[in-house]
């Protein structure tokens, strides 16, 4: 239907601008309003009416040469390139024909006078004749036929047809791209021929435990009998490396037909899913074994003996029966702290009392009220007033100290009234050590006032 309309659309054509011609050439007056000359402009309309029947012997030239005659004796359709060329010829050849009869001039003639014509014509046509003779040469050179897949720079796909300006693709996507003839022929050109057999590579990751003569045996066996795979020469399986979570196997097969790779590729993996399945075999996945540190753990933390050692050595708590110690210890936290920090701070709320493990920390009200090491203890005058922590406590050293809440403090003091008392005693005595520092440091504060007056006044 549509090689019909084709071929009579032109005729159609012609035959309305004939008729035209025709009505102009008996009716010569009709120009007198203008300024055409009658003749010449008359044999232009014939020319014009004349190029769709040039048209229509192109077609019909093209449809029984190629279309009828050609395909019946070969029974394969010839390339769209020689068709379009073959047409293209006969196109100029009938052109130049028409011309010549009709002006009764020779068309070289004609061009040979119009040299920038010419000109501005092979300028135009650069492009498209490079295309072409591209096109010619790929032909030529035999280098792939529609049904083959190419790649050439950024496109691989299905060739569909080659063209006079352009090689019509079509990529696995589906879509169609046109190259142009003169790009493919500077580009490298990949062809998958569909006359050969084209080898393609999968990759496929099994689980370590599985022996690779088992795998190699399956994954043959599951890629043989895949449709498109071809049995002119035999698959191949083999390990192509380790990865940190499987081995990589890789399996080789061979196609005459490339276009299909996609859907062998995915058929290979879907066989090779259900032969693993019942041979027992497991695709490889990320493995991970975790293993517990087993660094030594550093010496900073006293065993828990050595935390009741510490505490029994404390001159207060001697009441305290060895059962009452080791609770006492086991209710402890350790804590480490680096020299310059500030365990205790001054106005805090406190909760609970630290004896010294090791190191040496410094009490302080603005100056250093006292210095206490191992065995001695500090925090018990807000845990056991209530009050607010009277001094700010710094570590000297690195430091580590047995913390004692008030939760485990209270029921040992329930059971020892006299060990409230000792301690209270030792509050009583720092209270008193503070007062004294601190009537110390207002003597020396006046004593500093007096001999700044008697400096100012020269007394
Ligand atoms: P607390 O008030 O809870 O916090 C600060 C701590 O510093 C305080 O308890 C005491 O344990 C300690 N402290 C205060 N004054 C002295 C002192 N004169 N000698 C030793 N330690 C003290």
């Amino acid at each position: 239907m549509r090689r019909f309309s084709r071929l009579v659309s032109p005729l159609v054509f012609s035959t309305a601008l004939l008729g035209l011609w025709w009505f102009v050439s008996k009716n010569p007056e009709l120009y007198k309003r203008t300024k055409f000359d009658p003749e010449q402009a008359t044999r232009i309309l014939l020319f014009i009416a004349c190029i769709p029947v040039v048209f229509f012997f192109v077609r019909l030239v093209d449809i029984i040469v190629f279309d009828v005659v050609a395909s019946r004796r070969r029974s394969v359709s010839a390339p769209t390139l020689l068709r379009e060329l073959v047409s293209i010829a006969i196109f100029f050849l009938l052109i130049w024909s028409t011309f010549s009869i009709v002006f009764g001039k020779s068309v070289t003639a004609f061009v040979a006078t119009g040299t920038v014509l010419a000109a501005i014509l092979g300028l135009a046509l650069q492009e498209t004749l490079g295309n072409l003779f591209a096109g010619i040469a790929l032909h030529l050179e035999d280098t792939f036929d529609a049904g083959d897949v190419i790649r050439t720079g950024e496109v691989m796909g299905v060739v569909e047809s080659v063209r006079w300006r352009g090689t019509r693709i079509r990529t696995f996507n589906n879509n169609v791209v046109i190259v142009p003839n003169s790009l493919m022929a500077r580009e490298r050109l990949e062809v998958f021929a569909r006359k050969g057999l084209n080898a393609r590579v999968l990759q496929m990751n099994v689980h370590f435990n599985i022996d690779p003569a088992t795998v190699i045996g399956v994954l043959v066996q599951a890629a043989s009998n895949v449709d498109g795979v071809s049995h002119d020469l035999p698959c191949i399986a083999r390990v192509g490396g380790f990865t940190e979570s499987a081995m990589v196997y890789e399996i080789k097969y061979f196609t005459h037909d490339y276009s299909q790779r996609d859907r062998i590729d995915a058929d290979i993996r879907k066989a090779v899913w259900y032969a693993f399945r019942r041979n027992g075999i497991t695709v490889g996945f990320p493995v991970r074994v975790f293993q517990r540190d087993s660094t030594p753990e550093t010496r900073q933390n006293p065993e828990p003996k050595e935390i009741v050692d510490r505490l029994s050595k404390v001159d207060v708590l001697s009441p305290l029966s060895g059962a009452e110690f080791e609770a006492m210890a086991a209710a402890a936290r350790v804590r480490l702290y680096a020299r310059g920090e500030t365990i205790i701070r001054r106005g805090d709320e406190g909760n609970s009392m630290f004896i010294v493990h090791k190191g040496e920390v410094s009490v302080r009200v603005e100056d250093e009220v006292a210095r206490l090491g191992p065995g001695d203890f500090f925090g018990e005058m807000a845990l056991l007033t209530g009050e607010t922590r009277i001094a700010d406590v710094v570590a000297l050293n690195e430091v580590v100290v047995v913390e004692i809440t008030k939760d485990a403090l209270q029921p040992i003091l329930y059971d020892h009234p006299d060990l409230a008392g000792a301690v209270s005693a030792k509050v009583l005595e720092r209270r008193g050590g503070l007062d004294a520092h601190r009537h110390e440091a207002h003597e020396e504060e006046h004593r500093t006032i007096l001999s700044r007056m008697r400096a100012y006044f020269g007394l």
